[in-house]
């Protein structure tokens, strides 16, 4: 998709719909990407558990030093320090209005049953569940490409988005960096976890009628385009 047709889909947007959207997938299957973009084309509060983790870890605490082990290994954070971080998150001022794009949480059955308690708490529901779905062997290519700006997070790959200047953010000029979880054996413990157990996510929000499903393995913008036709047609009525 070339700029004017983005900008043309982004212009018929659903800006300021006020929908609650999650996306699932697995690593590497695109969900940072897509936020990134959903973000500019929704005006919607991207929240990044991952992020939120990565930031948490690089403080000099008990809890930074014990979230740091989890990363470290691949393994989930356990769910009472996730949920409570998540759910204080949604409860700060710039998401009461416009809608939030949950990246990375839930990520189990309980997560997200207490996602919809927290919610339900000041009147809110999850409208829409986005799975981008991508064959595992696509997704040990991606991460093992993949490069992350010092600054925001920017993401690149070397292979299928690199930047312009080797090494650099073309978005704000800081340093490249691979992750430490992006390496061999962490990568397919955290794909395990996701195939066993976040998978099952699905199940729950289909039973739910919010469950999309997305063709994960298009170009970066043809994803997009669909997803935000899936949101353009999404239908604000309670499930049947
Ligand atoms: P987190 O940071 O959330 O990592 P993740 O889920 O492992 O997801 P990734 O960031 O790896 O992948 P992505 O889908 O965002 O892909 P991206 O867009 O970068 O979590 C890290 C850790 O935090 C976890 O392991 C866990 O310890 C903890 N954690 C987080 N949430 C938790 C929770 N709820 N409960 C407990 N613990 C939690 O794309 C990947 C690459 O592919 C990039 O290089 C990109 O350029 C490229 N790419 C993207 N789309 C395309 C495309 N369409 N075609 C070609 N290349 C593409």
């Amino acid at each position: 998709m070339n700029a004017m047709e983005r900008s043309a889909l982004v212009n018929t947007s659903t800006e300021g719909a006020n929908v609650n959207i999650i996306l699932i997938g697995a690593q590497g299957s695109g969900k940072g990407t897509q936020a990134a973009l959903l973000v500019q084309s929704l005006g919607i509060v991207h929240i990044a558990s991952g992020d939120l983790f990565r930031a948490a870890s690089q403080e000099q605490t008990e809890l930074g030093k014990k979230i740091r082990s989890y990363l470290d290994k691949g393994e989930l954070v356990p769910d009472e320090i996730t949920v409570q971080m998540i759910l204080n998150r949604i409860n700060k001022p710039d998401c009461a209005s416009g809608g939030v794009l949950l990246d990375g949480f839930p990520r189990t059955v309980a997560q997200a049953q207490a996602l919809d308690k927290g919610l339900q708490g000041v009147g809110q529901q999850i409208d829409l569940a986005i799975y981008l779905q991508v064959p595992r062997e696509e997704l040990i290519s991606r991460l093992s490409g993949r490069y992350i700006c010092q600054a925001h997070q920017h993401v690149y790959n070397i292979y299928t988005n690199p930047p312009k200047v080797p090494g650099v953010c073309d978005i704000d000029g800081s340093n490249l960096y691979q992750r430490s979880d992006d390496r061999g054996e962490v990568v397919e413990k955290r794909l395990n976890i996701f195939f066993s157990e976040t998978i099952r996510l699905l199940d729950y929000y289909r039973a739910e009628n919010k469950l999309a499903e997305v063709n994960g393995k298009q170009e970066i913008d043809h994803v997009h385009m669909e997803i935000m036709k899936i949101i353009k047609n999404w239908d604000r009525s309670p499930p049947k």
